[in-house]
């Protein structure tokens, strides 16, 4: 790894899942029980508030109950003993990666914990259910809506993101399937600018093609076991 400074991981709900957080895609996935016209877009927001505060309100308590587990931990490890550049993508909306310590970490989806106010565009950190319409802190209007991307919008730092994928000597994707962009898309600008590409998952990502190599297993496993190696 000696030719290695700047790291930039990717990650997606795959590396919670053995928190207890369901991811997405799989059979037994978010998705199967939800459409995402409902519950994941600004025009599903506005035909039924109810049913996406009620779908947030779940998974915001489900996150604030589950801890994060070794993989978090491994990569909050490497960012503290790393001496090169490092920066954690995550499209995940639950507090894991923060909760294990990582501190360079973009949640480009959003997060789960904060709420944003539809009429004074304040962000305040939330933990409570908003299905009651609380009050905005800041202006006083029952407003607040997650602080979820949703599909349709822009995904947080983009820039910041790019720069970073655009200085990098190697980019790691974690627990994500590849299905969604533009994440799905920077395994290819890491690439453009010459980095190692290494992807750990489950199983094989939609993208899977565009790595230098593909590491298969549960996060858990196989997440603690790179960083001691990168770390040897
Ligand atoms: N360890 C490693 N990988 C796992 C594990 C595990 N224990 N369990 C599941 N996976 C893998 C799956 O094989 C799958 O490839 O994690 C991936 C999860 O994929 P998705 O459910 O599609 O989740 P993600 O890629 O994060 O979805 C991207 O889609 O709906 C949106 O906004 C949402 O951020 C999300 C985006």
């Amino acid at each position: 790894m000696s030719s290695i400074r700047n790291i930039v991981i990717l990650t997606g709900a795959g590396i919670s899942a053995e928190s207890g957080i369901r991811t997405f895609r799989a059979s037994d996935g978010l998705w199967e029980d939800h459409r995402i016209e409902d519950v994941a877009t600004p025009e599903g927001f506005a035909a039924n508030p109810d049913l996406v505060h009620r779908f947030y309100d779940a998974r915001r308590a489900g996150a604030l109950a589950a801890r994060p587990n070794a993989a978090h931990l491994a990569l909050a490890r490497l960012e503290k003993a790393w001496q090169g550049g490092f920066l954690l993508v995550t499209q995940n909306v639950d507090d894991l990666h923060e909760r294990a310590g990582s501190e360079a970490l973009i949640h480009m989806h959003g997060a789960l914990n904060s709420a944003w106010c539809g009429a004074c565009d304040a962000r305040h950190r939330w933990v409570e259910t908003l299905i009651e319409r609380p009050a905005c802190p800041s202006c006083g209007k029952p407003s607040l809506r997650p602080d979820i991307v949703w599909f349709g919008e822009m995904p947080y730092r983009m820039e910041d993101i790019y720069e970073a994928l655009n200085d990098c000597d190697l980019f790691v994707s974690i627990g994500t399937s590849g299905a969604v962009y533009p994440a799905a898309g920077f395994v290819r600008a890491a690439r453009e600018v010459g980095a190692q590409c290494l992807e750990l998952n489950l199983e094989r990502s939609a993208g899977s093609a565009w790595f230098h190599e593909t590491r298969l297993g549960s996060a858990g496993e196989v997440v603690p076991e790179w960083v001691e190696e990168v770390l040897r």
